[in-house]
Order: structure tokens, then sequence, then C-alpha cells
């Protein structure tokens, strides 16, 4: 196994370590306080390449892999949980699935605006009576008589982007008798009549990545936008939720990081009882602990990305990899950061400092793109090959 990086994955790696550092870490703290959509910076990521890491140049992509695309999630997120959520969701909830399952005229159409960073793109799957149970949706596509487009009406519910979202790739019962293989996937132009946008979620964490509730009335889709064949539609999500998921075993990943890093110099500096607080074994228990969990949960997400890379040239599925990586990759998200507020003490409770940032924003690595439960779910269905 050759664990050393290439010249282009590390460059796209320093490209966002920089623009980290530089343009999103000083502004996080007042994003997260006023909820605020950050759109300027988010305009930066796309410029950078940084909305479409692995959309090839002829689509306006960097045209680089999936390991370069968790390296420079791992350093956006560590710098803010919110901006690698909307960045996640373009890169491989849109982009990625329009890749794979879109036409030609499809991916010139709606993959290049996004990748650019000139519009914003988003994922409908889940309803408000639909989460987990991703199939039992409602939402209904009918397809005109003569065949040239489908009427939508129904809703979906936790939409992240769904505030800004210009396109929106969009997953609607076109033959509620046939269950899961009556789901069919759409390209949704937010700017046509019929659809309408709810109240934004005021949610825990990740507070400046927008998400809201949507609604379709009469909403006209023309043929040529169903992505595959009618019926693919479930198939389409749960590969890009695979891809997706690694994604988010990133952005936990780097969360860690900062966490970690943040309780690692606090540790040598805070002193108590004559000595730093990093000299009682109290806290170096700790501080191993999370070291573990950080480079298993990094090595897990670049092995998922390995896995994703490979399943281009053999076509198989990387599923249990990349459920692997993002359940172990959340819940060490979730003990990292609570073990850097515990050692911060009260400074890891203010909001003076932004480790209970990183803690509220951990949260929502566990329950986005497949709960906790639906990971262990996937991974075991897999490996017993029972259900
Ligand atoms: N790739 C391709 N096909 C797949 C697949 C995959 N990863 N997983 C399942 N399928 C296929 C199956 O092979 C099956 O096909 P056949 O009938 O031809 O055999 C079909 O899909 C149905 O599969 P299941 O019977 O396993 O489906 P299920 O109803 O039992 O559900 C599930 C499986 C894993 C629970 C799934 O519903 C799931 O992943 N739920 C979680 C949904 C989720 O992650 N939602 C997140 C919302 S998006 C989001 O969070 C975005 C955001 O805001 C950032």
């Amino acid at each position: 196994m050759d664990f050393r990086f290439t010249e282009e994955q590390l460059m796209i790696q320093d490209v966002a370590r920089r623009i980290a550092a530089e343009r999103i870490a000083p502004i996080a703290a007042d994003f997260d306080r006023s909820g605020e959509f950050p759109l300027e910076t988010i305009k930066v990521l796309g410029e950078n390449g940084l909305m479409g890491i692995e959309v090839p140049h002829e689509y306006g992509g960097a045209g680089l892999d999936s390991i370069a695309y968790v390296l420079a999630m791992v350093e956006i997120a560590a710098a803010d949980c919110a901006h690698s959520t909307i960045m996640s969701v373009n890169n491989t909830l849109y982009c990625n699935g329009l890749l794979k399952f879109g036409t030609e005229a499809q991916k010139h159409k709606y993959v290049t605006p996004i990748a650019t960073g000139q519009a914003i793109g988003a994922f409908a799957l889940t309803e408000p009576q639909s989460g987990s149970d991703a199939s039992a949706m409602r939402i209904r596509a009918v397809r005109s008589p003569d065949g040239s487009y489908y009427a939508v009406n129904g809703k979906k519910s936790w939409i992240t982007s769904g505030p800004v979202a210009r396109y929106i790739m969009l997953f609607a019962m076109t033959d509620p008798s046939k269950g899961a293989k009556g789901i069919s996937a759409f390209m949704v132009d937010t700017e046509r009549e019929g659809f309408h946008r709810g109240k934004t979620e005021p949610k825990l964490g990740i507070r400046a990545s927008a998400t809201c509730e949507i609604e379709f009335t009469d909403y006209r889709i023309p043929a040529e936008d169903l992505i595959g064949a009618e019926g693919d539609g479930f198939k389409i999500s749960m590969g890009v939720l695979d891809a997706g998921r690694i994604g988010i075993a990133a952005q936990a990943v780097g969360l860690s990081r900062a966490a970690y890093d943040a309780a690692l110099a606090y540790s040598r500096d805070r002193k108590a009882f004559g000595q730093s607080i990093g000299s009682f074994q109290m806290i170096q228990a700790k501080i191993a602990d999370m070291k573990c969990r950080l480079d298993a949960a990094h090595l897990l997400t670049l092995r998922a990305a390995f896995a994703k890379q490979q399943s281009a040239t053999t076509g198989a599925r990387f599923s249990t990899e990349a459920s692997v990586a993002k359940l172990y990759a959340s819940e060490s998200a979730m003990f990292i950061t609570h073990q850097a507020v515990q050692i911060h003490g009260g400074m890891g409770y203010s909001k003076e400092m932004p480790l209970e940032r990183y803690f509220r924003d951990a949260k929502i690595t566990e329950i986005y793109e497949g709960t906790s439960e639906i990971q262990r779910l996937v991974i075991a269905r897999n490996e017993t090959g029972l259900r």
C-alpha cells in the first residue's frame, strides 16, 4: 500500500488549507452566530476548483480524484464545518451523481455552473415522513400524455443549501405501485414556476449551511431532465450517497483534527497544580485516545476514497468502505470534540473559543447522509449477506 500522495493531491490540499486559513477561519464564528449563508467564500471555493474537485476539466472542474477530494474536505472542515457541508453537497451528492448517471447534455448544462462556483446545487431525497426509510417517499412526478414533461407535486424536507440552490437533483415517485423501483431522478431548475422554498431551519450546528423544506405545485420538468431511466431513481440515490458518505467522513476528520489540535495546545499551555495539565495521566489518556481515533478515522476515509477510485474501473460497489468510514469518523468526531471541550474546562463551554462550535457541529455527521444506525445496517447487511 502506497501512503504517499501525488503532487496534484498535495496541491489541492494546499489550496484548500490556504483558503481555509485566510478566508474561512476568520469568519467562521460570526457566520455561526448569525446563521447567514457565506456566499462570498463559497464563490472563492468554486473559483479555486474546490466545488468540482472530481469533475473533469471539460465540465469546469479540477479533474482530480477522490483522495484529492478527501484531503481538501479535511482542510475546509477543520476551519468551518458549515462551509464543508455546502462543499460536500456540491461535489458529491450533486456533481458526482450527475457525472455518473447524467447525459452529456445534462452534464454540460447542470454540472458546469456548480463546479465553477457560479451557482449552488442541492440533493432532494428526504421528506417529512421519510428520512432513513428513503423509499417511502410520497412526492409524485406524473408523465404528461404526450411524454414531453413530468408534473411534480409534493414536499421535500431538510434540503441542504435549499434556500440558495439554483439546481436540485430530485427524487420522486413515478410509479407508486412499484415501491423503490417506482422512484425516478430528475434535474430541477428552481427558477421555474411551481417551485417554492419554506423557512430556513434553525439548527444546533452547521448554522451557516442553510437548510429548508421545498415544495412543488404543478412544477413541470422537461422529459430530457429525467436522469437515467424511469424507476432508476432509488439506486441512483443510494450510489450517490455511497460517495457522499466519504465526504461526510472527511468532514468529521477535519473537525476532529481542529478539536484535537486545540486540545493538544491547551494541554501544554494550561497550568494547574504547578504544571501543564498535559502532564497529568488523566489528560494524557484522553490525548492518546483522541489521537488513535483521529488517525484511524483518517485512514478509513482514505481507504474508502481509494475503493471509490478502484470502482471506476472495476464497477464494484464501495458501500461498505464508505459506511465504515462515515460511521467511525462521525462517532469519533463526537468523542474527540467532547473530550476537547472537557480538556478546556470552562473555556471549552465558552463561545469565546471554537470548541463548543466544534461540539455542536460534530453531531450532524452522525445524522445526515444516513444515521449511524443506517450505516450499521448497511455494513451488517453487506457483511452477512442477510437482511
Ligand atoms: N448502490 C446501488 N444500489 C443499491 C445500493 C447502493 N449503495 N443500496 C441498495 N441498492 C439497491 C438494492 O440492490 C436494491 O435493488 P434490487 O431490488 O434490484 O435488489 C434496491 O436498491 C433496494 O435496496 P434495499 O432493499 O436495501 O432498500 P431498503 O428500502 O431496505 O433501504 C437503506 C436501504 C440502506 C436503509 C436506505 O434506505 C438508506 O440508505 N437510507 C438512508 C437514507 C439517507 O442516507 N438519507 C440521507 C438523506 S440525504 C442528506 O442527508 C443530504 C444532506 O442534507 C447533506
